[in-house]
């Protein structure tokens, strides 16, 4: 699968568990940064991995120190929908329900294996479509509102 990831410097360590998991998978990873621990702004990476999604397939993981701010910039791009996950259980929706394109997670709010956890039922789960199907179609039309 073809995954975007980045993170700010508050989500650097595990973005940077998770590109190497999902390598080790054999996951297409682009790695949009951040390249180091030095301190920089969410919305720049969210935007970023939001635009490639949008603009390229595939789907998005973006950590920022809690997954807000991440999740904030990366709504804010025409055809992501981007889900703030805690939980696999949230994960699991996120997909089947919502047809998530970008998983975002907060480094100081989970740990590492409940991160990996996250991300592996987030891949692992397709969007049921059916009744779903028309009320994703509602949250696409909610794009022109901007
Ligand atoms: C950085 O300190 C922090 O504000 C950021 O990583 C994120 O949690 C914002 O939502």
């Amino acid at each position: 699968m073809r995954i975007c990831v980045a993170s700010d410097h508050a989500g650097f360590t595990l973005k940077n568990e998770l590109v190497e998991d999902l390598r080790a998978a054999g996951h297409d990873v682009t790695d949009l940064g951040a390249h180091s621990a030095q301190s920089v702004d969410y919305p720049d990476f969210g935007r970023d991995v939001a635009r490639s999604v949008a603009a390229s397939g595939g789907l998005g993981v973006l950590v920022c120190g809690t997954g807000i701010g991440m999740s904030m910039a990366a709504n804010k791009v025409k055809g992501v929908r981007a889900a703030l996950c805690t939980s696999e259980f949230e994960a699991r929706m996120a997909r089947s329900h919502n047809d998530a394109n970008v998983l975002c997670l907060g480094q100081r709010v989970v740990g590492p294996g409940m991160a990996r956890a996250i991300v592996e039922a987030f891949l692992a789960t397709p969007f049921e479509g059916g009744r779903h199907a028309q009320r994703v179609e509602k949250l696409n039309a909610l794009d022109g509102e901007r």
